[in-house]
This record gives C-alpha cells, structure tokens and sequence, in this order.
C-alpha cells in the first residue's frame, strides 16, 4: 500500500508531512511517485494567502474524476485549511468525494481514521484546541536530505493584522529544552548534516514555559554539541531578535551566518497598522547590529506589497529600506485579505496597484541580489552538499553558511560533505564554482 502527499506553504507544512509519512509508514505504507499509483492521497493544505489556498482547491479537484474510477483510494485534506473557522465543512460541501478532512490539532487521528475508513460519508475531525505536542508523539519519516527540521514551538501570539496564523495554528507552545536536545541529538546520530529549528516566532521559544530558558540558551547549548553540522532557524520576529542572540550566533562556529527577519514593510504607519510593534528605525538598529558582528551575513526578508491603505509614498519607502539593508534575497508577496482577520475589513486597494508595485519591488530585489553575487566571485566558501542540481546534469549543489546556492560540478556521492569551493560564476541569484579541497 502506497501514501503520496502534496504539501503547500511554508517549511512548517513541509516538516509536517514528513510527520504524516511517518505515522503512514508506521502502518505499513510506503511512498508512491503519483496519485495513480497511490492508495491513499493526503494535500496537507495551507491558507496564508489566497494563491496557496487556490492551488490546493485546484488540485484537490482535479480528482474527482480519479476517485469516481478508483473509489477505494482514500483522500486526506490536512492542514491550515481545514483549521479556518467554518473550513472544514466548506471543504467537505465542495468536496463531497474527500474521505477524511483532519484538523491540524488532530493529525495524531489520522492512522486510526485510515484504518477505519470503509464508511461512504467525508470524516471530519478538527478540534479547536491544540492538546497533542506533535514532534514528540509522531513518528517522522525525514525527507529533506542532509537537513532535518525540528520544531521548537508551536503556535504564534502576535496577532499580526493580516496574518490568519493565530486563528489556526492557535497561541504559542514552546517545546521543552530537553526534548528539544534530544531530537537534535537523534538527528546528528542518524547522520544528518544541518538542523533547521523551525517555530512561527522562534524568538519567543520559551516564554511560555517560565522556566528561564530562552531561545540564546537553546541555540548555545545545542551549539555546543560536538560534531560537525550546522545550525539554522526560522522564523523570527524583529520586535524580539534581540541583541543576546546575535551574539550567540556571531561567537558560535556552526549557526549560520543566514537571518530571515520578516519586514514585511517600510513604512511606519503601515508596520503600525499591521501590529507589527516595530519601527523601521528599530530594525534598521537590528541589521546595523547584525552585520557589525557577521560582516559575511546574509538577511533574507519577507516584504508585502498592497496591505489596506498603503499609498504610493509607503511603497516608496519600502524601496528606500530594501536599497537600504540590502537583503540577499526577499520573498515578495500580494497582500490577499484572510477571512477574519483585522485586515480584511479595512478598505483594500486595487489589484492594478498592488500588481504594479509588486513587480517594481521584484526588480529591485533581483537586480540587489544579482550586485550581491557579484560580491561572491572569486572567493572561498565553505559549502554543504545538498542535492543534485537537476538543471544542470552532473552536477550538485549546496548553501554557503549565508544561505547562497552554489552549482558545482561533482557526482550525488557529494550530497551530505562539506567542501571548500571558489566562486567562479555568478549568474542573478546563482553562484557556480569549483571545488578546492574535501571537508568533512
Ligand atoms: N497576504 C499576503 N502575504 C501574507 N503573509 C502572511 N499573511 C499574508 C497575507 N494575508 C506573508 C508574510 C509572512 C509570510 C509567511 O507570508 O509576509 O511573513
Ligand atoms: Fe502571522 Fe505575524 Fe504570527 Fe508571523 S508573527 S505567524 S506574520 S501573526
């Protein structure tokens, strides 16, 4: 019997299918390389914005047909999605042929729902309060290569005005340090080269646990394991990056010199309507910090174009502070008005606007990465092989310690070393180089 899962959105999602590979694998299932071939279909579903939304209704649909000539395969909605107030039984009217419609603080269920499922009616099982701590209980099957994922919280309370997060991952949960500890261990004993801490608001991990542990103590002491890897985390929010975890990052030797600190805009009126609690000033602060103590660094930012009411000196501003940071890569998104949330109600700006200002601020962005590549030419990084580069045969690929893809040439037996590699091309966002000696 064979599961295969299409996940949608962010790394969070990404490591919450390999939890539901895992519990699928656990009951005698292996992974199959489409839907034909699978006997049970899981979209593990994520509603941030309204395109991820729409991708997944596409999909979704699209097997109707499959299911009318295949009855016995099972389909599994999962995710953000069926999280929404209401979204559950929306997803079941439009689908009528979807088996099991699972809440994200339910996913534990999903073994016993496969094995059960013989009935004719969809199953719903969503509730709205998040009991099971999920990375403990779960069995993970990893499928990110050298790289696994540990969650380190849960949950986020910032309440951002555009942001429908809160209302479906509910209020933040922090893991404790030693469970964290030991996932971290497990990993580095299984062989794996990198470990990405994953948490909507990292920053925050372990205020709710009032305990004295702190997101600095978490990163020293797992820095502090010996053995070669390196370390990574996500998310973080500027009003709580603080100075302590910059310096634990600067004098560590194994976190990366990679921050992805959200903007999201460059204008103080609109960052205050977005509850952001920061200034452009205070994070123009944060980066001078960052980049003083890591001049190597690479920030990476997610930047929205079009919330309610910006205007086009907002945008202009925004411009202003990427020329002014100089991210060396940003992920740039429409603001799509999320049902419930503080900004939905606020009178919205046209879509010709949002769509102009989108694709001045990717320009600007691309042609800032590509002066940053330019940068990289002719020097010496170290690099963790990754994966194949499949655009270019015979080669592979990995990240500097600031998070840039290079392109070398090199056979898969590469994937998991760490090699020192001179820059010898530089093409936009993509670096190509040689390799000068083995590392580890
Ligand atoms: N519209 C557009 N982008 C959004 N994001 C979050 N909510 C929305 C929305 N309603 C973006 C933010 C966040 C990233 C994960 O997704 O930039 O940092
Ligand atoms: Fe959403 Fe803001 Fe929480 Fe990030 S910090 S998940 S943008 S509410």
């Amino acid at each position: 019997m064979k599961y295969f899962i299409t996940t949608y959105g962010c790394q969070m999602n990404v490591h919450e299918s390999e939890k539901i590979a895992g519990m699928l694998v656990d009951i005698g299932y292996s992974s199959a390389s489409s839907y034909e071939d699978a006997d049970i279909i899981v979209f593990n579903t994520c509603c941030i914005r309204d395109t991820a939304e729409k991708r997944a209704f596409g999909n979704i649909g699209a097997l109707k047909s499959l299911k009318r000539t295949h009855p016995d395969k099972i389909i599994v909605v999962v995710g953000c999605m069926t999280q929404q107030k209401g979204g559950a039984e929306a997803l079941a009217a439009k689908f009528p042929f979807v088996d099991i419609i699972l809440g994200t603080n339910s996913l534990d269920r999903l073994p016993i729902l496969v094995q059960e499922k013989r009935i004719r009616k969809t199953v719903i099982s969503v509730a709205s309060d998040p009991t099971v701590d999920l990375s403990l209980e779960l069995p993970i099957y990893r499928t990110s290569g050298t790289n696994a994922w540990i969650n380190i919280m849960y949950g986020c309370n910032n309440y951002c005005t555009y942001c429908i997060v809160p209302y479906v991952r509910g209020r933040e949960r922090s893991r404790a340090i030693g469970d964290v500890i030991a996932d971290v261990k497990q990993v580095l004993s299984e062989g794996y080269k990198e470990i990405t801490l994953l948490g909507q608001n990292v920053d925050s991990y372990g205020s709710d646990l009032q305990d004295g542990t702190n997101f600095a103590l978490l990163l020293k002491e797992i820095s502090a394991i010996p053995g070669k890897f390196r370390l990574r985390f996500m998310t973080s929010h500027p009003k709580d990056f603080d100075r302590e975890v910059i310096d634990v990052i600067a004098s560590s030797n194994n976190i990366c010199h990679n921050i992805h600190l959200p903007i999201q805009s460059g204008s103080n009126e609109i960052l205050r309507r977005m509850n952001r609690k920061y200034t452009v000033e205070q994070y123009l602060s944060i980066v001078d910090y960052i980049k003083e103590k890591m001049p190597d660094v690479g920030i990476t930012s997610d930047i929205m174009v079009g919330f309610p009411g910006e205007t086009e000196e907002d945008f202009l501003e925004t411009c202003d502070l990427v020329r002014k940071v100089r991210f060396s890569n940003a992920f740039t998104f429409i603001y799509s008005p999320r049902k419930g949330t503080p900004a939905a109600s606020m009178e919205q700006i046209p879509s010709d606007v949002k769509k102009s200002r989108i694709t001045r601020l990717v320009k600007l962005q691309n042609d800032i990465t590509k002066e940053l590549s330019d940068e990289y030419l002719g020097n010496t990084y170290e690099i963790l092989v990754e994966d194949v580069n499949p655009k270019y045969p015979g080669t592979v690929c990995g990240r500097t310690d600031s998070g840039r893809l290079v392109t070398i040439k090199g056979e898969p037996s590469l994937i998991g070393s760490f090699l020192d590699v001179k820059i010898t091309k530089s093409r936009s966002a993509s670096l190509f180089g040689e390799i000068l000696s083995k590392g580890e």
